[in-house]
């Protein structure tokens, strides 16, 4: 906590540690009052270092020093210096061994940083710089260690006392108490060890390398939640197969443990052989996760595992580096989801995220690169940018290599960097050294924020056959960054004729084996490509599969795309047709509340992808949700909140009610027998069900209302009833919307994750979220502030999902907002300044809006004691 201006960090500034630390010893006595911990370091001079006999750094945070020796010799006040976030240990030799004594309060640690309490248990989140809350130490990725550990703590209440690498003692001691000591042969940066503590069932299972080891799979949960862990279980494995037969990444350690705890500020950790999950990351049952539940768990079992390659085996030399691990480990368990289900699905989801919540944070006040150059507080920078778009720009290297090439480079860099801490140079590097590409224009994807922006104009020259496609690319200024040089682009096209068929795509007359689909590679700032040998003016097909991340503006008309939508090669521009076309039609009834009719070629669009059951049913599903209002706002200057949910509302109601008997039909098409099972074909057949269910209840129709009221009923699964939930709670039937809510509340109020469910449902609901409904599941007796799902699932649904209600005119929204974030700053900053980000975006709003939004940021500002977390985020945000 403090009130003076935070520093900010450079990566100019760069150093090579002064001392390295070889090994670590660690003993933790851990009590209910406290815990105490031993820490031994191994300390060398860094031969690399020019600092000379320079004084040795330690970092800490809210420590309390009880010891310091230096080769067994105590060190009194004198003898060094503690400067509050540091202690400073002049004349060290050469080589030396030090001894660290610190108590720490784990049970009053809210801000989930160090070591701290969650359900009775202990458990650790050290990344990124939370090491220093456990003990002195020079927390900074380069600095690699061999750990040990040794956990001490009272039999009966802990049972389970777990950490990195392999468990090579245990033993009972006095007073009802026993140990247990771990070793890690991996040396490793601190942010990396973990540490967990609990009366907690275990789950076995195994898996054998290609090399033919056998692995000992372990996952610790609550006992309540002992019939939770199959899909981890089984996501895990198959991400361990995938990671050897697609990168050749075999696991090192003899045992991999998962670990469930329910308060945690991020979605899990890699910690090296001991990963810890937030609950909701990695539980699920049928009965109680839904779809997206499902797989999103699997994502971030993959995520987590491959980081034991890519971030724990090869690691970041610095903070700024975070795409280096983030960036890629997003892309591996992306390419592992594509594999597991259905790749365009995937995509969509992808690419949905990407430009609604990434393009709208690289337009904001906190825009960064990938590979940021400062930060004052690292927390605020685990970003989309760093990890969606970072992502992205691993995926273009991919592209432009292909897949042999890639895997040649990620082979080279695993190889070259082992054990290292490396930078995203060194990764960008390898990939050309293995290609032979020259990727330095292609490294600014690093270098410069934000979004590209293609403008792509064509001509059709009728008498020489020849079709000419003209790109321009500009880079908007962001925070610090003006003037910027254009990007090296991967934009994948193709032609259609006017019967839909893909034309071959001839750069030179006569080409007589012509390709149907080009990765055309931009650098300049402007290009022109002939297509030649073209007898009709062709429909293009830009930036397939969404080949950069960039914003494409080209003037399609509503025939073009509604054409695009059912004839596209493209499963992805398909997708991407028919949101164009939709955004298009609501745009034109934002603020025209007089306007009724929407285009009939969405209607007819929208019919046919609801009627023609031969068309691809996962594709379909995703193409009948219409552009989010996160999205809309995104695409607009001085949005209106408010208008653009009544805009959508009423496309929504139009379609609706011309498809009235489409939707009766394709739910009841779309009823599963047998037992249920997360598949491309049954989610998308749980999906159509659940749209057309949500779509009746917007017209009010009775069927409608009769078949929510038994699907929430006699549903087998969670995504169902959920469905069912969700519909009738944003209906205008109020009792129906009372008697599910308590219902559904009565059956799950005693497993969190559903009642976390539960509370966002209503708290993104335009009928259930008002402000007073909000202010009381504050109240409610699941509610809890020390709990980051709960605070997520209140106020984050409301802000980030109830847009109508958050962007009320009158403002109440914005204050109410304020006021939260300013509560949670005291308790847990990082997760206050993650919830004060809608209102970040206040230059984005037309002025009545922008100007209280300013207002409730300014409030937020003036709090006395204000984090450097949310410090940072509120005046960057006001500068
Ligand atoms: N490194 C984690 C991941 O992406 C995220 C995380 C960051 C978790 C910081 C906790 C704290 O897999
Ligand atoms: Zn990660």
């Amino acid at each position: 906590m403090r009130t003076n201006q935070p520093k900010t960090i450079y990566l100019s500034e760069y150093r090579v540690p002064a001392y390295l630390v070889d090994s670590v010893d660690l003993t933790f006595e851990l009590f209910e009052e406290g815990a105490r911990v031993h820490s031994v370091l191994s300390v060398r001079r860094n031969p690399d270092s020019d600092a000379g006999p320079a004084p040795l750094e330690l970092d800490g945070d809210s420590l309390k020093l009880e010891s310091l020796a230096l080769d067994g010799k105590t060190l009194d006040e004198g003898a060094f210096e503690d400067l509050g976030d540091r202690l400073v240990i002049p004349g060290v030799p050469e080589t030396f061994e030090l001894t660290v004594v610190t108590w720490i309060e784990p049970q009053n640690n809210t801000r989930l940083e160090g070591l701290y309490k969650s359900s009775g248990m202990f458990c650790t989140q050290c990344e990124a710089e939370g090491f220093r809350c456990i003990t002195y130490f020079p927390d900074r990725p380069d600095v690699m260690s061999r750990f040990r550990t040794r956990i001490e703590a009272e039999k009966s209440a802990y049972p389970v006392l777990l950490s990195n690498g392999n468990d090579v003692d245990r033993g009972d001691l006095a007073d009802g108490r026993h140990f247990v000591t771990w070793e890690d042969p991996f040396p490793k940066p601190c942010y990396l060890f973990a540490l967990v503590a609990g009366d907690l069932v275990e789950k076995r299972d195994s898996f054998t390398t290609c090399s033919g080891r056998e692995i000992d799979l372990r996952m610790y949960v609550e006992p309540r939640n002992a019939e939770k862990c199959d899909h981890a279980m089984d996501s895990l494995k198959r991400s361990m197969r995938w990671d050897e037969d697609v990168y050749g990444r075999e696991y090192d350690l003899d045992i991999f443990m998962i670990v469930a705890v329910d308060d945690f500020n991020m979605g899990a950790m890699e910690n090296k052989g001991l990963n810890i999950f937030n609950s909701s990351c990695v539980l699920a049952s049928q009965e109680t996760a839904t779809d997206m539940a499902f797989q999103r768990i699997e994502a971030i079992v993959a995520h987590e595992y491959f980081h034991n390659w890519s971030g724990n085996r090869v690691t970041c030399r610095d903070w700024f580096q975070l795409s280096l691990k983030e960036g890629f480990t997003v892309f591996r368990d992306a390419s592992f989801s594509a594999d597991t289900g259905s790749p365009t699905v995937k995509r969509i989801e992808d690419v949905t995220l990407l430009r609604t919540a990434q393009f709208a944070e690289d337009a904001g006040p906190m825009s960064h690169p990938v590979r940021p150059s400062s930060y004052m507080e690292i927390s605020n920078f685990y970003t989309l940018t760093i990890y969606e778009k970072g992502a992205e720009v691993v995926r273009m290297i991919h592209s432009l290599l292909g897949p042999d090439m890639f895997r040649k480079g990620s082979d080279l860099y695993f190889e070259r960097h082992d054990g290292q801490a490396v930078t995203t140079d060194d990764f960008v590097r390898a990939m050309e050294d293995a290609s032979g590409r020259d990727l330095s224009q292609f490294r600014l994807w690093y270098e410069q924020a934000g979004t590209p922006v293609l403008d792509v104009s064509d001509e059709f020259d009728a008498s020489a056959g020849i079709y000419r496609l003209t790109i321009r690319q500009s880079i908007p200024d962001t925070p610090g960054q003006s003037n910027k040089q254009p990007q090296h682009i991967p934009f994948a096209m193709g032609l259609l004729g006017a019967q839909g068929q893909a034309l071959p795509l001839r750069l030179r007359s006569g080409d007589t084996d012509a390709p149907l689909e080009r990765v055309l590679e931009l650098t300049d700032a402007e290009h022109t490509f002939e297509f030649h040998g073209l007898d009709e003016r062709p429909v293009p097909s830009l930036l397939r599969h969404f080949s950069a991340p960039v914003r494409v503006s080209y003037p399609w008309t509503r025939e073009q795309l509604q054409f695009l939508m059912s004839h596209d090669p493209d499963g992805f521009n398909r997708w991407d047709a028919g949101q164009r076309l939709a955004v298009d039609v609501i745009q034109g009834l934002v603020g025209n509340p007089d306007e009724d009719a929407i285009d009939s070629r969405l209607v007819d669009a929208y019919r046919q992808l609801i009627s023609d059951s031969s068309l691809d049913q996962a594709l379909v599903a995703k193409m009948l949700q219409l552009p989010s209002e996160a999205y809309l706002i995104e695409l607009s200057e001085a949005a209106d909140a408010p208008a653009i949910h009544a805009a959508r509302e009423r496309v929504l109601k139009r379609l609706a009610t011309a498809l009235r008997d489409e939707l009766v039909a394709c739910y009841n098409r779309n009823h599963q027998s047998g037992p249920y099972r997360v598949t491309p074909e049954q989610i998308a057949g749980r999906s159509l069900r659940n749209t057309a269910l949500s779509w009746l209840l917007l017209i009010n129709d009775d069927e409608g209302r009769e078949l929510a009221s038994q699907q929430f009923r006699a549903a087998d699964n969670m995504t169902d009833r959920m469905g069912a939930l969700r519909a009738l709670v944003n209906s205008d039937y109020e009792a129906d919307r009372e008697r599910v809510l308590s219902e559904f509340y009565e059956r799950f109020r005693h497993d969190p994750q559903v009642v976390e469910q539960w509370f966002s449902v209503q708290a993104a609901s335009g009928q259930a979220g008002r402000l007073p409904q909000i202010r009381a599941l504050l109240e409610h007796e699941a509610f809890d502030w020390k709990n980051p799902n709960k605070v997520r699932s209140v106020i984050g649904a409301f802000a980030g999902q109830n847009l109508a209600e958050f962007h009320k005119p009158d403002g109440s929204g914005y204050e109410f907002l304020a006021e939260q974030v300013c509560r949670l700053d005291d308790s847990n900053p990082q997760i206050a300044a993650r919830l004060v980000t809608p209102l970040t975006r206040w230059r984005k709003f037309a002025p009545s809006y922008g100007e209280q939004m300013k207002a409730g940021l300014e409030k937020v500002r003036d709090k006395a004691g204000l984090s450097r977390d949310v410090y940072e985020v509120v005046h960057k945000s006001l500068a």
